[in-house]
């Protein structure tokens, strides 16, 4: 047994003090820390991208998490790489099948850990031509675009039907992410039902303290 990897989001920091937002989680124990990528037209929000992973990524020990919420992740892929990400997470809803393949044989290729994120109306068959290579899916638990909105009632069902599908695949080693609206309250849902990684925005950086906050979502989840 393992316990849960807690992956705080630094769109939830404070821009003006990112290194000691940095160094906070790292020594607090987090085990990735997460990018949330947006460009605008694949989810209604504009943030961070490849001149903060390139400064970022050197810094710090953590796994670089990057949730590409981006319309052409083939074309953008090899910018993260790059710039020195750990881990890239591609939607589905931005790929075909066929494109699907592609984005995480590149992943792959490029020596990267490779994941496929599902919004929440994206059923979880979505996964199915690339499950069986997948290094993590990621479950959003609201609809991408901004932190600190409210869990959808209901993401643990999607969390365990995922897990389901990658034992019925022979990818016991697959990692499940969940995104959106994790706490205290949540993490012990979507643990029971099979996450591995939690990922948390305001829940840890909008905490008085950060640390002690990872401490305690990981506490919640392992109960
Ligand atoms: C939403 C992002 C999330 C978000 C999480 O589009 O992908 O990573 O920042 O923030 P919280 O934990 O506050 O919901
Ligand atoms: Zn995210």
């Amino acid at each position: 047994y393992q316990p849960v990897k807690i992956a705080p989001s630094i769109l939830s920091a404070d821009f003006m003090h990112l290194s000691d937002s940095i160094a906070l989680i790292e020594e607090g124990g987090a085990n990735f820390v997460h990018i949330d990528v947006m460009d605008g037209h694949f989810v209604p929000n504009l943030t961070m991208g490849v001149p903060l992973l390139k400064q970022l990524a050197p810094a710090t020990d953590m796994v670089c998490d990057v949730h590409l919420m981006i319309d052409n992740p083939l074309i953008e892929l090899p910018w993260f790489i790059d710039a020195g990400a750990d881990l890239l997470n591609v939607h589905a809803e931005a790929l075909t099948d066929e494109e699907l393949v592609r984005a995480v044989a590149m992943i792959h290729e490029a020596g990267c850990l490779a994941a496929v994120a599902l919004k929440p109306k994206t059923p979880a068959s979505a996964l199915a031509p690339v499950i069986a290579d997948l290094d993590m899916a990621l479950v959003m638990s609201v609809e991408p675009g901004f932190s600190g909105q409210s869990y959808i009632v209901g993401s643990d069902l999607k969390v365990a039907e995922v897990a389901a599908r990658a034992r019925a695949a022979g990818n016991d080693e697959m990692l499940i992410q969940v995104d959106g609206g994790i706490g205290v309250a949540t993490a012990p849902l979507v643990a029971a039902a099979g996450a591995d990684v939690l990922v948390c925005g305001n829940a840890v950086f909008k905490a008085e303290d950060p640390a002690s906050a990872i401490t305690a979502v990981r506490g919640a989840a392992d109960e």
